[in-house]
């Protein structure tokens, strides 16, 4: 011991390395704030533990782009608030760059995405965002709030052996940390005190618009058998609700309205950033370090056992990062470091985390030594497994919207959350859940998409398929720098291909029979005319919603990245807490159910164990 002891002295003294001020040591250190690693740390702290938390990005919680929910796509694509990767979703060079969204870098420096790049240009990938920022994606995300289905849970407490992932047990911890707003108090399954407010999308104001309820008629009528007479059975429909504590609620199809992170009392984003700076406040232990990049988690060789986590090193600059639209290389950064009494949290998301630990020499021992960084732990589940739902856009043109999106005085929606706090523009999208949980508003990831010049005859229904079962994703290290981002690839199709290809396709005819119905006129103008569906849906998927990177499952099992307990196989005092862990994309959205493992991890930490 008194020899590492030494060791470590040599190199502080050699001045490579500062220590974090104002102190440099915390019980613990956490890396990454999103809602894995930012809840945890509020939670922490307000026990009384002391918390460092790095965080690459900065505080933009009171920036309305991070507010206002109509501007999350602008969030989403703004240096400073979001991260820009580009991704792989084939192995296949050709079948990739049949995407419309593929994207290179032209020769001049600019972006280009389509189907016919200039000469030269260099392919980049399919634009895949992700929150870099106080609160991390839950700050720039769509705000859809949908807990897992029960069956998710199980399957972890099957797989780990660990009964205190049941869906019953998981619901305690989703109810600590949700306010929830559009059931009365008290209503079982639901929390009320915590951290996030939810509310329910405004099934009035859809049922109100004459095109819509039409639509929404015969989706009512195809889906569930059911003839709704009239504008309040409609909204008794629209309101019933897919977080309740019924455990049928994912069997066979039904439509709701979506219930969203969004407080009505701020007519805008529930911010977990807000909540972190109000334990702040508050006076707790919990130390922000932002604008700071973590490289490597340092370990210990111990003569007895496992290597031990004991201190983080980060480098503090803005947009240090390659996936920054900020960076640049000739920056130069401060690299400093902080020690952890108890353990190290990584917390960096489905991407970063699967990167940082490889950084640090814990991850498939072959990917390691291809970038001469010496093996800690061999890990091969580090940066494999990698899952995500497919997503297919679908639009129609009709005409269906009474908003002008200018955002002025003239814009009847913007005049209305200006004096209501609501209104369309403190909506979800204009989303439709089919039998799976969707996700609206877009056809998907380019430079440029928040950028919506939105046609008021628009509908646009992204196809969510969940439980995709494409466990074929990868994470790699494109080299040693921890600057530069990893090489991103989802395998899409790989396996499963028939029948995730087939649900698409059911839901797609689903969708297009329930437009024929309403004898509205409207032309399919996305995907667009196809012989061949499957290859369209091929060409035209996307995803926003990665996980499984670092997935759980039974202890040492190195198939597996952490045990039950969030703890990574082979290093001691060193746990992963973020959406990676996820054994399977866990339902449509993994917004929620990371706040609840967020909060179990805190339980378990707690416990001592
Ligand atoms: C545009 C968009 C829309 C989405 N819409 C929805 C939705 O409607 N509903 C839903 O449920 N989900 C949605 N999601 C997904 C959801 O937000 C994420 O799954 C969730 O936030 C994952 O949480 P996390 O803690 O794992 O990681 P993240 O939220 O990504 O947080 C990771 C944090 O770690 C920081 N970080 C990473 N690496 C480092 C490092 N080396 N050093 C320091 N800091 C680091 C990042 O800056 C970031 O703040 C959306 C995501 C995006 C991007
Ligand atoms: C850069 O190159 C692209 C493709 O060749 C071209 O369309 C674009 O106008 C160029 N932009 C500038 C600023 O030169
Ligand atoms: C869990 O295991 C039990 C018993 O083997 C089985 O009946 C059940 O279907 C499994 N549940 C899940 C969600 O995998
Ligand atoms: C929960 O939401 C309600 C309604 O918006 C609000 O009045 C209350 O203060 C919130 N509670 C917490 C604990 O944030
Ligand atoms: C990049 O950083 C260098 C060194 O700090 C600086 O001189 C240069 O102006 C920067 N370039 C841009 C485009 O900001
Ligand atoms: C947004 O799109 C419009 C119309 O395509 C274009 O004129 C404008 O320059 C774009 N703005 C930005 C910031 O890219």
């Amino acid at each position: 011991m008194t020899v590492f002891a030494r060791l470590l002295g040599a190199v502080l003294t050699a001045g490579s390395l500062t220590a974090a001020s104002p102190q440099d040591e915390y019980d613990y250190v956490i890396v990454g704030s999103g809602p894995g690693g930012g809840a945890l740390a509020a939670n922490l702290a307000v026990s009384g533990h002391s918390v460092f938390l790095i965080e690459a990005g900065g505080d933009k919680s009171e920036d309305p782009l991070q507010i206002l929910p109509i501007l999350s796509p602008v969030a989403a694509e703004t240096p400073g608030h979001s991260w820009q990767f580009f991704v792989e979703q084939y192995a296949d060079p050709d079948q990739a760059r049949r995407s419309p969204r593929y994207t290179y870098r032209t020769t001049n420096g600019t972006l280009y995405y389509g189907l016919d790049p200039p000469l030269g240009a260099e392919p980049l990938g399919i634009m895949y965002p992700r929150g870099a920022a106080l609160g991390g994606s839950s700050q720039v995300n769509a705000m859809n709030f949908i807990w897992a289905p029960d069956n998710e849970w199980d399957h972890i407490a099957n797989l780990t052996g660990d009964d205190s992932w049941h869906h019953e047990e998981m619901r305690r911890h989703f109810m600590a940390v949700e306010n929830c707003t559009y059931v009365p108090e008290g209503t079982e399954g639901h929390g009320f005190e915590g951290y996030i407010d939810s509310s329910l999308g405004d099934g009035a104001s859809i049922a109100a618009n004459d095109n819509a309820a039409r639509f929404m008629s015969e989706l009512f009528l195809q889906v569930e058998d059911i003839e709704v007479d009239g504008t309040d059975t409609m909204v008794e429909l629209l309101d019933r609700d897919m977080n309740g504590i019924e455990n049928d609620r994912y069997e066979g199809g039904f439509i709701f309205n979506t219930p969203a992170a969004i407080s009505p009392t701020v007519g805008g984003r529930a911010s977990i950033a807000r909540h972190i700076n109000s334990v702040v406040a508050a006076g707790h232990p919990l130390t922000i370090s932002f604008d700071s990049l973590a490289t490597k988690v340092l370990t210990k060789k111990t003569f007895w056992g496992k290597p031990k986590a004991y201190s983080v090193e980060y480098m503090v600059g803005e947009g240090l990062y390659s996936a920054d639209g900020r960076y640049n290389t000739s920056q130069t950064a401060e690299t400093r470091t902080v020690k952890a009494k108890k353990e190290v949290i990584v917390s960096g998301g489905t991407f970063n985390t699967p990167q940082l630990l490889m950084l640090s020499g814990i991850g498939p021992r072959d990917e390691l030594r291809k970038h001469g960084i010496p093996v800690v732990a061999n890990v091969p589940a580090v940066g494999n497994f990698m899952q995500d739902n497919y997503e297919v856009p679908a639009m129609n043109d009709v005409d269906l919207d009474p908003c002008t999106y200018t955002f002025d005085e003239h814009d009847p929606c913007f005049v209305q959350w200006q004096e209501t706090q609501d209104g369309p523009y403190n909506d979800d999208s204009d989303i439709l859940y089919l039998s799976t949980p969707g996700f609206g508003g877009f056809g998907g990831f380019y430079p440029g998409y928040s950028n919506i010049t939105i046609t008021p005859t628009s509908w646009r229904t992204p196809i969510v398929k969940m439980q995709t079962a494409n466990a074929a994703g990868t994470v790699k290290l494109k080299s040693a720098n921890p600057r530069e981002a990893p090489a991103i690839n989802f395998n899409y199709f790989t396996e499963n291909v028939d029948t995730d290809l087939q649900a698409i396709s059911e839901a797609l005819d689903l969708l297009f029979n329930a437009f024929d119905g309403t004898g509205i006129p409207y032309e399919i103008a996305y995907p667009g005319p196809s012989i061949d569906w499957r290859q369209a849906f091929m060409d035209v998927a996307f995803s926003h919603h990665a996980s499984s990177s670092c997935r759980i499952g039974p202890a040492g099992d190195l198939d597996y990245c952490v045990d039950s307990k969030f703890r990574v196989n082979g290093v001691d005092k060193l746990r992963v807490v973020d959406a990676s862990i996820f054994p399977r994309a866990p339902g449509g959205m993994p917004n929620g159910p990371t706040f609840t493992i967020s909060r179990k991890a805190y339980e378990t930490l707690m416990e001592g164990s």
